[in-house]
This record gives structure tokens, C-alpha cells and sequence, in this order.
């Protein structure tokens, strides 16, 4: 499987121009003509309109047209959007006029002619039917399966900004409370691909946040793997932020920045005593009894530890430092390393008895390299995370900077992804990030890319051939997820039409 499927791009892409906009758009109004014009984009239709229910009334609600401040209401059982409504599903008219459900009257109220109609159900994060999302008059032909799909993803996106927006809208009339409920929304509407803020829209974060979900309430000791900056800590918090120990410490003890011989005080506490002017203390699995004990970078204990670590595991007492009587204690160890264990067992560096009990739950997170497709994703989180907390107004990459950061090596992953941003943030004084910035600063790449695509014979790896793989994967991606539609794509992509029509020549991509 390439890191860059169309859907999953063309997903992306509609995802984060609506979330980017969706900070400057917070006013209800201005988001329902947002949608509606990436609707008849994404569909390539003659118009789209999105319909809100007034349960009160079981009417549907709309504006009449892009810009006007007339509203169009009717009743909510009548017409391929009332159907849509009552139904829950998918309603795809090819002829509007021959369909007994058609409500001509719409028509005839706007002077429009309608020739096919596609509807589907906007839901709430409740599963709530909220209103109806209608896309009108196919350019060429009739709306297909494609299209069904893609309005019904949007209508997802759709419910969440609506529900927002009007929660917005009811914050801004009491004005005390508008800064921080605001910026809980906020925290909502990103929280879509962001639990316990891990962000990732595709499956390899996405198969993590759900093995968070699924083990959230078994206290089951779990081990997070992976290269330096890829989130292994953010994980160990999401698992204890999620589980019923929430409320109970979560303690972290990174073991390589110990020396062995405090380790163990550190660990277990120290009898008063033990030498001279000692007082007695205790320690962090006393300081995490019944909540979470994270050790970072596990694979650094001596076995003097690792020994005893085992024993509290197995009996769940603890004997501290001179101590006479164990102590009982309810732990539950989260653990991480960015070692490769199974070698070290080998070696005799690490005990397999403990491997196995820290192991219940093995976490893998995968080096950023390998997940390039994310990269949008986070950028524009970061940067939105940079704006929101020093207060100023919205900023965007140019697209030669997304380029440019989908294609470096970042072997410090994440964390260094995240440090770029924030630079690049801090020094940039105009809305939109240059490309120039970056070009000087960001760093030599330190490893050489990974080819694009894991099936592809393996050429030279150069950062050149890295690219090109890169953008023949996304422009090929593009002008699937739009059926050859040129000038969507090339918006998709962030080039003009020109640009990738010569980048399709370079590449020899048929039109
Ligand atoms: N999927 C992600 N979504 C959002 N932020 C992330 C993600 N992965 C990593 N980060 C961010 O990157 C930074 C590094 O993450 P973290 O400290 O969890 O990495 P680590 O794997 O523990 O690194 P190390 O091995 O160096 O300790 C943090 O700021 C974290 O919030
Ligand atoms: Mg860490």
C-alpha cells in the first residue's frame, strides 16, 4: 500500500481547506457558503445547498443562493431533501422531473430548473439527523457512487463546523465566557483527527487511537515503541488521560537521565535511616498507587531494577530502599523505549520475563517518514497551535513550503516537524509562509528519503528522485479523485493549471 492514497488525499485536502478556513469563518453564514461552494467544487455540480432542520417547526431551512439573505423553508417531509432527511440515506435522482418525491414547487419559487439531485443526511457527532446536503445539476452526465461519497463525507465535516458554528453563535451573545468556550469549540473541531492530541487522519495513527479506545479501561500494562520524537510519550498520556485513572497521578520517570544508583530510591522510595540524616521517602510507584507509572526509556535499567521492578509487577507490594514490611501499591505501568528490546534480550541487556509482562500491549509508532501523508495534517495543526497561542491572526504555508516539508527526511520526526513550524511561524511576519524561509533553514537532509512508494523498484535514493516520486504519486492521486478534472486538481494540489499540466509533460502522465 503506497503512504499516498488518493481517497485518503483527496479527503485531506477538502478536510483541511474547510478546517483552515473554518478559523476565520466562525459565523454561520459565512461556513454554509464555504461548504457549499467546495460541495459544487468537489461534485463539479451546477449548485449545492445545504437545508437545516427547525425541529420545532419539522421544517428545512435554507438560503436561497450563495450571498442573499432570502431563506427558503419548507416542510421537512416534502422533496428529495426531506427524503433524504426522514430517510437517513443517500437519495440520487437522475431526473428530477419523472420523480414522484420532486418538489417542484422549489423551482418554481427560485426560477431554477433542476435536471438530477443528490442528497444525503447531515448528521450530528450524536448520529443526530441535523439537515440535509443537496448537490443540483451535474455538469456532464449524473452524480455517481463517487459523488455520493464524497458529499456524504463532507456532510460529516459539515455537521461538525454547523453545530459549532451555531454554538458560536449562541457563545457570542454572552460575551464574558466568549475567549475560553471558543477556544474549547476550537479544541472540539480539531479533536475530529486529534484524540488526546495525537493527530492523524490516516490508518497507521488512526489503528493506534483505537487501540487506545479499546484498552482505555483494562489496566493492561502496554509498551510504546518507536524512534526518538515520534510521540511515544504523547501515547503513554493518552492512555492515561483516557482510562478510569484519569484523575489519579500520572507519574514519568525517564530512566536514562537517572544514575543506577538513585534509580532505585527514585523507584521505590527510601526507609528513614538508611544512612546517616536519610529521611524516609517515598517513591514513584508509591506516588502513582492506583494511577499510571511511565518509564521512559525502560531499556536503560540495570538489571538490579529490572529485578525488582519484576517483583512489584508480580506481587504488587513494594520494598523500599532499608525498608522492612512491602507495601502494597495498584500501578499501572506504561512503558517506553527506543531500543529494539528483543536485541537487548538477546545481548542480556534486558530481562525477557519483564519484556513479556511490560508487553501485554505492544504500540509501534511508526518514524514520520514513513507516514508522509500526515504531514499536511500536522503542519497546519502546529501552525494553527502557534497562532491560537500567540494571538495573531491566521497564518498558511505557501505551497512550496507544504512541498518542501512533505519531502524532507526528518529524522527527528514529529518533534522536529513540530520545531520547524514553530520557527518558521515565529519568523515569518506576513500571513503567509515563504518559501524562501525554509529553503536557507531547514536542516541538510541528515538521511536519506524512503522511496515513496514501498513497491516501486528501488532507484537511487536522492532527494530529487524522492520528490518526483512524490509529486507523480500526488498528481496521479489528484486526477483520479476528480476524473481528470485539470483545474480541480491542480487546486487540490495547490498549482496552478498551467503548473500541472508541465508537471504532468515532465512526468509523461496522460490527461
Ligand atoms: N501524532 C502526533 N500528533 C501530535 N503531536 C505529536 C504526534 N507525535 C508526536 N507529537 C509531538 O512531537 C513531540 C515529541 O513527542 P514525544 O515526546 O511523545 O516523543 P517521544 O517518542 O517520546 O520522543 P523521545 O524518544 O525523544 O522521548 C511532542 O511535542 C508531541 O506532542
Ligand atoms: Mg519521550
Amino acid at each position: 500500500m503506497g503512504p499516498m492514497q488518493p481517497e485518503l488525499h483527496e479527503k485531506l485536502a477538502a478536510l483541511l481547506a474547510i478546517c483552515q478556513k473554518m478559523n476565520s469563518e466562525r459565523d454561520l453564514g459565512a461556513l454554509l457558503d464555504l461548504m457549499v461552494r467546495e460541495a459544487t467544487h468537489l461534485l463539479d455540480c451546477d449548485r449545492a445547498s445545504i437545508f437545516l432542520l427547525d425541529r420545532e417547526h419539522n421544517q428545512l431551512w435554507s438560503k436561497v443562493a450563495l450571498g442573499s439573505d432570502e431563506i427558503l423553508r419548507f416542510d421537512a417531509r416534502m422533496g428529495i431533501a426531506g427524503k433524504a432527511v426522514q430517510t437517513g440515506e443517500v437519495v440520487n435522482v437522475r431526473d428530477a422531473y419523472s420523480h414522484p418525491e420532486f418538489y417542484n414547487a422549489i423551482d418554481g419559487e427560485t426560477g431554477y430548473r433542476t435536471r438530477n439531485v443528490l442528497a444525503v443526511a447531515v448528521r450530528n457527532q450524536r448520529g443526530e439527523v441535523v439537515g440535509a446536503f443537496e448537490a443540483l445539476n451535474k455538469h456532464t452526465g449524473a452524480f455517481g457512487a463517487r459523488d455520493e461519497a464524497a458529499l456524504d463525507a463532507l456532510a460529516s465535516h459539515a455537521a461538525i463546523a454547523i453545530e459549532n458554528a451555531q454554538l458560536i453563535g449562541e457563545l457570542r451573545r454572552s460575551q464574558d465566557q466568549l475567549a475560553e468556550h471558543n477556544a474549547h469549540l476550537m479544541r472540539e473541531v480539531v479533536g475530529k483527527f486529534s484524540v488526546h492530541g495525537i493527530i492523524g487522519a490516516g490508518v497507521r495513527i488512526q489503528q493506534v487511537v483505537r487501540l487506545i479506545e479499546r484498552i482505555r479501561d483494562s489496566l493492561v500494562n502496554v509498551l510504546v515503541t518507536g524512534e526518538s520524537g515520534t510521540g511515544k510519550e504523547l501515547v503513554a498520556k493518552a492512555i492515561h488521560y483516557s482510562s478510569s485513572r484519569a484523575r489519579r497521578p500520572f507519574v514519568a520517570l525517564n530512566c536514562a537521565a537517572l544514575p543506577e544508583t538513585l534509580i532505585e530510591s527514585e523507584l521505590f522510595g527510601i526507609e528513614k535511616g538508611v544512612a546517616t540524616g536519610v529521611e524516609s521517602r517515598a517513591g514513584l510507584f508509591q506516588k502513582a498507587d492506583s494511577g499510571t507509572l511511565f518509564l521512559d526509556e525502560i531499556g536503560d535499567l540495570s538489571p538490579a531494577a529490572q529485578a525488582k521492578i519484576l517483583r512489584v509487577l508480580q506481587e504488587r507490594v513494594l520494598e523500599r530502599v532499608g525498608g522492612r514490611a512491602p507495601i502494597p501499591v495498584d500501578v499501572r505501568l506504561l512503558a517506553a523505549t527506543n531500543k529494539d528490546l528483543e536485541t537487548e534480550i538477546a545481548r542480556g541487556g534486558f530481562r525477557e520475563d519483564l519484556y513479556y509482562r511490560i508487553k501485554v500491549i505492544h504500540i509501534h509508532m511508526p518514524p514520520l517518514r514513513e507516514i508522509r501523508e500526515e504531514i499536511p495534517l500536522l503542519a497546519n495543526r502546529f501552525l494553527e497551535e502557534y497562532c491560537r497561542e500567540t494571538n495573531r491572526g491566521a497564518m498558511e504555508f505557501s505551497p512550496g513550503v507544504l512541498r518542501r516539508l512533505l519531502t524532507a527526511p526528518w529524522p527527528g520526526n514529529v518533534r522536529q516537524l513540530r520545531n520547524e513550524v514553530m520557527r518558521l511561524a515565529a519568523i515569518t511576519h506576513q500571513n503567509v509562509i515563504p518559501e524562501d524561509d525554509l529553503w536557507e533553514d531547514l536542516p541538510p537532509a541528515a538521511l536519506p528519503p524512503q522511496p515513496v512508494s514501498p513497491s516501486a523498484p528501488r532507484k537511487e535514493v536522492s532527494l530529487k528522485n524522492a520528490v518526483a516520486d512524490l509529486e507523480k504519486h500526488m498528481i496521479a492521486g489528484a486526477l483520479e479523485s476528480t476524473r481528470n478534472n485539470q483545474q480541480q486538481a491542480a487546486r487540490l494540489l495547490g498549482l496552478s493549471r498551467q503548473g500541472l499540466i508541465n508537471k504532468m509533460k515532465r512526468y509523461s502522465i496522460a490527461g
